[in-house]
């Protein structure tokens, strides 16, 4: 534990050394207390949607790790979807939206580019900090076990990589769920998606499981 943690800071440091740029910028949040990487991505010319992850800063590739997705939209965004492996098919999306003064949150999977179906390969917990909707915004947090490792349809498994970058997606539309406070409603097509490279790196937390624990959530791994 010690060792993987002196690795990792090993490794940032020569990132930062050598300026290696990177496509997620650290981003800590004092509400719940991680450090998250955070990419902002256009819905539309005037909404711009923050996804953040938090892993733990012991994670190693070729495991199945736990991550903390935290999304914050403006509330023209009727939805705002990730895509944990750069695609609309084969690969866990996390979707969430407002629901009163909170957040809705659903795992899905579409095995074609049509409506994608629900999910049970993983397991989302939103925590008990993080979760909101306002005037003006929505957020939500969630602890995901079960979004960094998972088998497609092929049965060729996919590992994500903790100290690297990861090709992101997301998709969003300005229209609203059918039923906000169900996360099984059904929700419109997407008016935008793009692609982007998110550095976990930027978003690795010591003490990963017990901060989980101080945000409400149950860790895979104590
Ligand atoms: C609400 C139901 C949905 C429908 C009916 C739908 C339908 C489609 C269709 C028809 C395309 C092809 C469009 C084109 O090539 O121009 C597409 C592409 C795409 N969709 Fe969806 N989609 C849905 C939900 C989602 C969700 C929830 C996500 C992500 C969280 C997503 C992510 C993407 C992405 C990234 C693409 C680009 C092509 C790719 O990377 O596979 N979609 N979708
Ligand atoms: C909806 O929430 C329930 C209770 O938390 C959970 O068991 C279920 O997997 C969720 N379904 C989806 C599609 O996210
Ligand atoms: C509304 O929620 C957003 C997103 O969490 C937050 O940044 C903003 O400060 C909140 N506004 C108010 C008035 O609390």
């Amino acid at each position: 534990m010690h060792l993987a943690s002196g690795i990792t800071w090993a490794a940032a440091v020569v990132g930062l050394a050598f300026g290696r740029p990177t496509a997620a910028a650290a981003y800590y949040d004092a509400e719940t207390g991680f450090t998250f990487s955070e990419y902002k991505a256009a819905c539309s010319l005037s909404a711009t949607i923050t996804y953040r992850v938090a892993i733990p800063n012991d994670a190693y590739y070729g495991q199945s790790f736990d991550a903390v997705l935290q999304v914050v939209a403006p509330n023209s965004v009727g939805w705002a979807g990730l895509a944990w492996g750069g695609g609309m098919v084969s690969n866990p999306l996390t979707v969430g939206w407002a629901n009163g003064n909170t957040a809705t949150v659903t795992s899905r999977w579409a095995n074609s580019r049509s409506t994608p179906s629900l999910y049970t390969g993983n397991s989302l917990q939103k925590l008990s900090t993080g979760n909101r909707a306002n005037g003006t915004h929505f957020q939500f947090t969630v602890l995901c076990s079960g979004c960094t490792q998972w088998t497609g349809s092929s049965g060729f498994q996919t590992n994500l990589n903790p100290q690297g970058s990861n090709k992101f997606a997301f998709a969003c539309s300005g229209s609203r769920p059918s039923q906000p406070a169900s996360n099984t409603s059904s929700f419109p097509y997407h008016d935008a998606h793009s692609y982007w490279s998110h550095d976990f790196s930027a978003g690795a937390n010591a003490d990963f499981a017990n901060l989980v624990m101080r945000n409400g959530g149950r860790p895979s791994v104590l």
